[in-house]
This record gives structure tokens, C-alpha cells and sequence, in this order.
């Protein structure tokens, strides 16, 4: 939601990418920032600038002045008008003369006037993205604070292949929310650990004990908290998801011992943690070396894992908050203030398997959040996303209070 209501101004150069500009004013539309397009005369020639105008809502800017009535079109107040600039796609002429501070088109008094963050996704054949020159340009832009969005490898227009397909409209959009989460979100300044998945404990090298989470909720956290700033540590068990903000970092571990030693190792550097793992209670007291064969019956000899948030309970400071879940089936009130106290936590997120679409494998969640105090609060059933705004909502809050009593 970072760039809702922002003032984005597309920059679209002349090269066969200028198509997917054409995605990439959709996507920044429907994140809710209004969308400006100011295009290269050559750019015209690969996509309509009717295309564009109807994408963006706005007439499209690619003449200092309107021939028909003269009227002028000005780079200063687009480039004052603009929270963000994105030049994409950015060809090899449009970086070299960026660069070098050129300013024959419109696209390029408007970078000389823009006062906002400037982005650009090269796009090109695969021998002008490696030439010097181009390296030299792109270097010297990033030097001066725009944010290049690095092309791609793969198939290109030449039928050649090789680097300098235009980044994904949707990984352009992402660096831009990541740009501006990590200058104004809420949470900025803030480093949160999120422990997420289930864990694996090995019988032997081919079987192991573990259970349906999926990873989901405690995934859509890192993301939420990432959106508004954190640095978010995420320690995820075997999970099929991948992490997308640049301010994820993401450890991966298999069992709960693993999780416990990152998550000891870790907690220390945070400001807060969010539990979400489904962490297996017991592991198998041995892993065999080769694979049980089949003798009948089989006894499994289970010892208690280690628990985390117990520990971390233990740890925390005055200044750290811990957030745990607790996924039950009955008495869920009493089994979650029980633990919420047990472990020291500042609130404890319940979910009950007995309430339809909550808990494993399942885009919706249904939550209720209790505090440290005992309060409950009972929330609707929401997708998985929008249960992590509400929890990373009350982890915000919780956090701020202890930040004003310190
Ligand atoms: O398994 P249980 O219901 O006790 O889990 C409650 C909370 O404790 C969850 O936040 C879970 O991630 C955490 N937990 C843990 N280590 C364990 C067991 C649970 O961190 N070994």
C-alpha cells in the first residue's frame, strides 16, 4: 500500500520493451498511484501513446509544447510533480544522454528537473548492455542515487540471448515499494525475526515427522512487516514459498533444533519476533544412518524439541516484544493464556481448527489476539494477508508503547 496516492511519472524510451511499459503503469495503478506518461518521439513508434493515455488516465507528454495551441508542456512541474520517476524501459541513447545530462526530449529535461527518487530498467541487446560505455553510464547514474532495476538474462528482440531483456513490470514495482518502504514505512529503523513453517525431524534418510503447515501466514508477516519498513529475519522451515521484498532476509533450517540455534542467534540483534512456526513437539531420539527396513512393528523413541519461544521468553528484554500463535482444536481461550504466560509473550494470536477456513493450508485465517493483560480481541475471518496487516497493526502498537515507557 506504500504507493497509494503517489505521483508517478512513467519515462518510456524507444526500444521493443516500451510493450510491458504498458503493464507497468497497470500494476502502479492498481497499488493506487496516480500515473503520468512522458515518452521519447522514437518511443512512439513501439507503442501507441493511445495505449498509454487510456492505461495512465493522462494525455501523453512527449512535446515541449502542444503544436496544435501552443500550450507548453512543462518539464519542471512534471518533475516537481512526480513522488517517484521511472524510466522503463530505459534504452542505451536514453542512460548514455541521463548520464551525461543531454537534454533533447522531454523525458530528459524532466530527469534534469525531477526532485524525487529516480528508477530505471535498462533494457537493450545483450552486446550494448556489457559495452563499457553503457556500464560506465549506469554506474555513474547509480552513483548519483538512481536506483537501476537490473535487467534480465533470457531470449531477446535480436533473437540473440543473453542480458538486457527490461526487468518484470511487477519486480519493477517491487524495488520502487522496497525504495520507499525502507524510506518512510512505519516500522523503518526496525529489525523483526518471524519464525514460519513447519519443521522436519528425520527418522532416517528418507522419512521424517512433521505436520500440514504450510508457511503461508507466517510468510505473508515477513512480507507485511517488510512493506512497512523492518528488516525482517526470517527463519522458515521446508516451506514451497519464496521471499520477494529485498528486505527479507531469509534462513533456512529444517528441524527444530535448527530453527532454535537461528533463532538463539538472532533474537539477540531484534526488536521483536513473531513465532508462527509450527514447530514439531518431538524428534525421533536418533536419525538411523541408512533406511529402516521393514520388521513388523516399530517403536519410535521420541524426545521432547527444544522450545523457542520458552527460551526466547526467558531472553527478552524489556525493550523486545514477543508474539506467539497458538493453533488449538479445543479449550483454545485457556490453552492460549496458558501459553502466552508460559512463554512470557506480549500477545498470543489464536486460531482454532474448529472455525472453518482457519489454520493449515488455507488462504484465510481467523484470528483472535490475546494481550499480555488477558484481553481478547475477536477478528472476522480475513484472508491470510490481510490477518497479517492486523497483527503486524497490534505488533506496531505494542512495540510503540514500549518504545514511549523506555
Ligand atoms: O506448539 P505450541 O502450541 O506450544 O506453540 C505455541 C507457540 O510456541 C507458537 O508461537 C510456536 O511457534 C512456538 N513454539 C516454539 N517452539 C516449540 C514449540 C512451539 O517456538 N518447540
Amino acid at each position: 500500500m506504500i504507493l497509494k496516492g503517489k505521483h508517478i511519472l512513467v519515462g518510456v524510451s524507444g526500444g521493443i520493451a516500451a510493450y510491458k511499459s504498458a503493464m507497468l503503469i497497470r500494476e502502479l495503478i492498481r497499488r493506487g498511484a496516480e500515473v503520468q506518461v512522458v515518452m521519447t518521439p522514437m518511443a512512439k513508434q513501439f507503442i501507441t501513446p493511445l495505449t498509454l493515455a487510456t492505461l495512465s488516465k493522462h494525455p501523453i507528454l512527449v512535446d515541449f509544447f502542444d503544436p496544435e495551441n501552443g500550450a507548453w508542456n512543462s518539464h519542471v512541474s512534471l518533475g516537481t510533480w512526480a513522488d517517484a520517476y521511472v524510466v522503463a524501459p530505459a534504452t542505451a541513447n536514453t542512460l548514455a544522454k541521463m548520464a551525461t545530462g543531454i537534454a533533447d526530449n522531454l523525458l530528459l529535461t524532466t530527469y534534469l528537473s525531477a526532485r524525487c527518487p529516480v528508477f530505471v530498467a535498462p533494457a537493450m541487446d545483450l552486446d550494448m548492455m556489457a559495452h563499457p560505455a553503457t556500464r560506465l553510464n549506469l554506474l555513474t547514474l547509480q552513483e548519483r542515487g538512481v536506483v537501476v532495476v537490473d535487467a534480465a538474462e533470457g531470449e531477446l528482440a535480436s533473437g540473440l540471448s543473453g542480458k538486457g531483456r527490461m526487468a518484470e513490470p511487477a519486480d519493477i514495482v517491487l524495488a520502487m515499494q522496497d525504495y520507499f518502504s525502507r524510506t518512510e514505512g512505519l516500522l523503518c529503523g526496525s529489525r523483526i525475526m518471524i519464525t514460519a513453517g513447519p519443521t522436519y525431524e528425520k527418522i532416517d534418510p528418507v522419512r521424517f515427522i512433521g505436520n500440514y503447515s504450510s508457511g503461508k501466514m507466517g510468510y505473508a508477516i515477513a512480507e507485511e512487516l517488510a512493506s512497512r519498513g523492518a528488516e525482517v529475519e526470517l527463519i522458515s522451515g521446508p516451506t514451497k514459498f519464496s521471499v520477494q521484498s529485498s528486505l527479507i532476509k531469509l534462513t533456512k533450517v529444517e528441524s527444530a533444533r535448527q530453527m532454535y540455534e537461528a533463532a538463539l542467534r538472532i533474537f539477540p540483534t531484534c526488536h521483536a519476533a513473531v513465532l508462527s512456526a509450527a514447530v514439531a513437539d518431538f524428534a525421533p531420539a536418533e536419525c538411523a544412518d541408512e533406511k529402516i527396513k521393514h520388521h513388523g512393528e516399530m517403536t519410535l523413541h521420541l524426545v521432547p524439541n527444544p522450545d523457542i519461544a520458552a527460551e526466547l521468553g526467558r531472553q527478552k528484554t524489556a525493550s523486545q516484544t514477543l508474539v506467539g500463535f497458538a493453533l488449538e482444536t479445543n479449550d483454545e481461550m485457556h490453552n492460549a493464556q496458558g501459553k502466552l504466560q508460559a512463554k512470557n509473550l506480549d500477545f498470543i494470536v489464536l486460531n482454532s481448527l474448529a472455525d472453518k477456513g482457519a489454520g493449515f493450508m488455507v488462504d484465510t485465517n481467523k484470528i483472535t489476539i490475546i494481550g499480555a493483560d488477558g484481553e481478547a480481541t475477536e477478528y472476522p475471518l480475513k484472508t491470510k494477508v490481510e490477518v497479517a496487516a492486523d497483527i503486524a497493526d497490534r505488533l506496531t502498537d505494542t512495540m510503540n508503547n514500549k518504545q514511549t515507557r523506555e
